[in-house]
């Protein structure tokens, strides 16, 4: 099998020149959004989605212009929490694809916008020899299309929601160099937490900043009395960023409002609930994070 190195030029497919002018466009589009940040966690339903649209929401509620990118490409939740209309048939022309506008004005991107209806699951290809690395290179080509080809316009901030795991950094750090940063978003359990401490450890050791490490489902809040009491057996996460040299951004208590399909998000009908404001502290600490960085 030939290498490209043992074509003479490009092949004649002009291979230089398309990615150039990938690169230019994907550019164009980032250099107006003011801040990017990613919302990750090695494990699986610790509430990175529920959280990313939280924050965005109150991101939005303070008068910021807030966009969300759904990198969960297999199993995209955020048209779904942030109610976007998916009947309306997506508006594209040669400069992009318009995104979708979620509660509060957030604009949002999500191969959810992309299926036939929304009982429908991605399928990357029908061929049943396709092999794992085919794959994977087609969901980063679709990260990196998701990200360019959407009019996000200007933005304060593009919240990257992501798939569990700790491989798709790669492709995002690659995609956005300029990323503010990384929130890590763990549960109490001993077994999210030694996941959760896996993607800390890759991630510092990539060089990509890690903003700090945030604990979800902390506690239980009684919806009734809104009296806080423990969840989880075992350690706080404080000891995890300890040790991992990162902030602890607080601990979001479960509230089963959180999960109750509403017209609205959470955070915006329970500001004043101890979840509502530990959401808002976490809005906070990032904030600050960002604005020491940035000294
Ligand atoms: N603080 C919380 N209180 C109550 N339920 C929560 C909380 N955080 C997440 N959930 C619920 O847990 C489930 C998993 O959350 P999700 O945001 O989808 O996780 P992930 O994106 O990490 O897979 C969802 O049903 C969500 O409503
Ligand atoms: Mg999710």
């Amino acid at each position: 099998m030939k290498s490209y190195e043992d074509l003479a030029g490009d092949g004649g497919s002009n291979i230089v020149e398309q990615v150039v002018s990938q690169q230019g466009k994907l550019r164009a589009r980032l250099d107006k959004i003011k801040h990017k940040v990613v919302l990750m966690s090695g494990k699986g339903g610790v509430g990175k989605s529920s959280i990313t649209a939280n924050i965005a929401a109150c991101l939005a509620d303070q008068g910021r212009t807030v966009g969300i990118l759904d990198a969960d490409l297999n199993g995209p939740s955020i048209c779904h929490l942030l109610g976007v209309d998916r009947s309306k048939k997506l508006v594209i022309d040669e400069s992009g694809v318009e995104p979708g506008v979620g509660h509060l004005g957030v604009k949002i991107m999500s191969m959810d916008m992309l299926l036939p209806d929304p009982d429908s699951p991605v399928i990357w290809t029908e061929d049943k020899g396709a092999s794992a690395v085919w794959v994977s290179t087609m969901e980063s080509t679709a990260l990196r299309e998701l990200l360019m080809d959407t009019k996000w316009e200007e933005l304060d901030f593009l919240l990257i929601d992501m798939p569990p795991g700790s491989d798709r950094i790669d492709n995002i750090r690659d995609l956005i160099p300029e990323l503010e940063g990384v929130v890590e978003i763990t549960i109490p359990s001993p077994v999210s937490q030694h996941i959760v401490s896996k993607s800390i450890t890759k991630n510092t050791r990539m060089g990509v900043s890690v903003i700090g490490l945030v604990e979800n489902m902390a506690t239980y809040v009684c919806p009734h009395c809104d009296q806080e009491g423990a969840l989880f057996a075992g350690e706080d996460a404080h000891g995890l960023a300890q040790g991992k040299g990162i902030p602890y951004l607080g601990k979001i208590p479960f509230d089963p409002r959180i999960s109750q399909k509403r017209d609205g998000l959470f955070y915006t009908e329970n500001k004043d609930s101890l979840t509502g404001k530990a959401i808002a502290e976490l809005v906070e600490n990032i904030l600050k994070f960002i604005e020491n960085k940035a000294k």
